[in-house]
């Protein structure tokens, strides 16, 4: 084996049959096919660093096969065999490539998710892999922070916290239906010096996770800049040594924007195609009055909360949720924080899927959920969290 191959070898993170098969079932259960089907004996390849677990019916024939990177762990979607041929080779039929038809004008209709309000507690990577595929019209997230200081970090590497953003980006996809839009905010991060010999770095955080969103199957549509009237306030210190010393090279920029990108998952469909088969009356209710952001320059003043550091703004969340889905739709947040995005999506017709880590984080939204849908938070399906409906009416 040439010393390159040999080297990426050392980089695998699936080296046992038992982690194949494992990451099989995980996409199995995201079909809700894990009980019809069997594996067959995985197999490395180490031309292309990637696992093939062969997939068999009950009846011991082979129906597909699941292809995971052995380095990141992800499987590829486009390598495995899709949910609707195994469906069909599951029941002996021949798989039709077109899918389900619409029975007026021949034409495929967008899906209509039958998701109902949905606020789940842990890890979204996990809380995605149940989450069932083309069941979200929309994701609007703002990323957990890299911090690299080992003593508040996470994340071991920042190589360690990119390929978690990348599992749950890869999940969003399969959750996201076709053609719909994933937005981020985001933005560089200030690493702070350790020592005085040490200068401090700013990561480019966003042009990483371009690179990602990429990689996972979206295209990339728009760069939306959000500028701070008052400035990031964390951040006023980085210009003050030029200020004094007026040097060149000293100079830093104080940044007072962050960026909202633009991502949609890709499809061969044009826009105007969704437009044309949604429910002509949910078209004409989502309409956007004409106070709308006219450019990319959208100025918001930043949002604060006595417990979480890193909220968005409300207005933010508002403005996204108009833009970039309809009204019914289900809009998604994997790192809700405080559920910003859920009081938004309520506050537009919307329904949303809210998941988030901490449980201290998911107090704040267990109390206000009631306050945004007003007497209808018994209907919200909650994954792992105790709740009470007779308490949260209290609030
Ligand atoms: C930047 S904050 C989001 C704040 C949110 N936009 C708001 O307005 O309240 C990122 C959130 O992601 C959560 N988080 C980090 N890792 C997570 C994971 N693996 N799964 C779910 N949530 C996670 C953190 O606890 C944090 O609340």
């Amino acid at each position: 084996m040439s010393r390159i191959k040999e080297a990426k070898k050392q980089q695998y993170r699936v080296t046992e049959n038992k982690q194949a098969r494992e990451i099989a079932f995980e996409y199995l259960k995201s079909y809700d096919l894990e009980k019809a089907i069997e594996f067959g004996l995985p197999e490395v390849d180490d031309r292309y660093h990637i696992w093939r677990v062969p997939l068999k019916s009950l009846k011991g024939e082979t129906i597909g096969e699941v292809t995971i990177d052995a380095i990141t762990t992800l499987v590829n979607d486009k390598k495995s065999s899709q949910k609707d041929v195994l469906e069909s080779r599951l029941l002996g039929r021949k798989y039709n490539k077109e899918g389900v038809k619409s029975k007026s004008n021949g034409q495929i209709k967008p899906k209509v998710s039958s998701l109902k309000n949905t606020i789940g507690l842990g890890d979204s990577e996990e809380l995605l892999a149940q989450t069932p595929s083309e069941s979200v019209d929309l994701v609007f997230t703002s990323p957990p922070y890299y911090n690299a200081r080992p003593e508040y970090a996470d994340y071991i590497t920042y190589e360690e916290y990119l390929l978690k953003m990348r599992k749950i980006i890869n999940q969003c996809h399969r959750v996201l239906n076709d053609g719909r839009f994933f937005v981020i905010n985001i933005s560089p991060v200030l690493i702070r010096r350790a020592n005085r010999s040490e200068a401090s770095k700013r990561i480019a955080v966003p042009f990483d996770f371009h690179q990602l969103f990429i990689q996972e199957g979206f295209e990339f549509v728009d760069d939306i800049i959000w500028i701070k009237p008052e400035g990031a306030g964390w951040a006023t210190g980085r210009g003050r040594r030029f200020a004094a010393d007026r040097n060149p090279m000293q100079y830093k920029a104080v940044p007072v924007t962050e960026y909202i990108l633009v991502y949609r998952k890709k499809t061969d469909k044009l826009i105007d195609w969704h437009i044309r088969n949604t429910d002509p009356e949910l078209v004409e209710e989502s309409k956007i009055d004409d106070d709308y952001e006219k450019t990319n320059l959208w100025k918001i003043h930043p949002a604060y909360h006595k417990i979480h550091p890193a909220i968005f703004p409300l207005e933010l969340a508002e403005k996204v949720v108009k833009y970039y889905s309809f009204k019914n739709d289900v809009v998604l947040d994997p790192f809700a924080g405080t559920g910003t995005v859920g009081e938004a999506a309520v506050k537009h017709n919307r329904r949303f899927v809210l998941y988030e880590l901490s449980p201290e984080y998911m107090e704040i939204i267990k109390s206000q959920a009631e306050n945004w849908l007003q007497g209808q938070a018994k209907d919200i399906n909650w994954i792992n969290v105790e709740h009470n409906t007779a308490n949260l009416y209290l609030f």
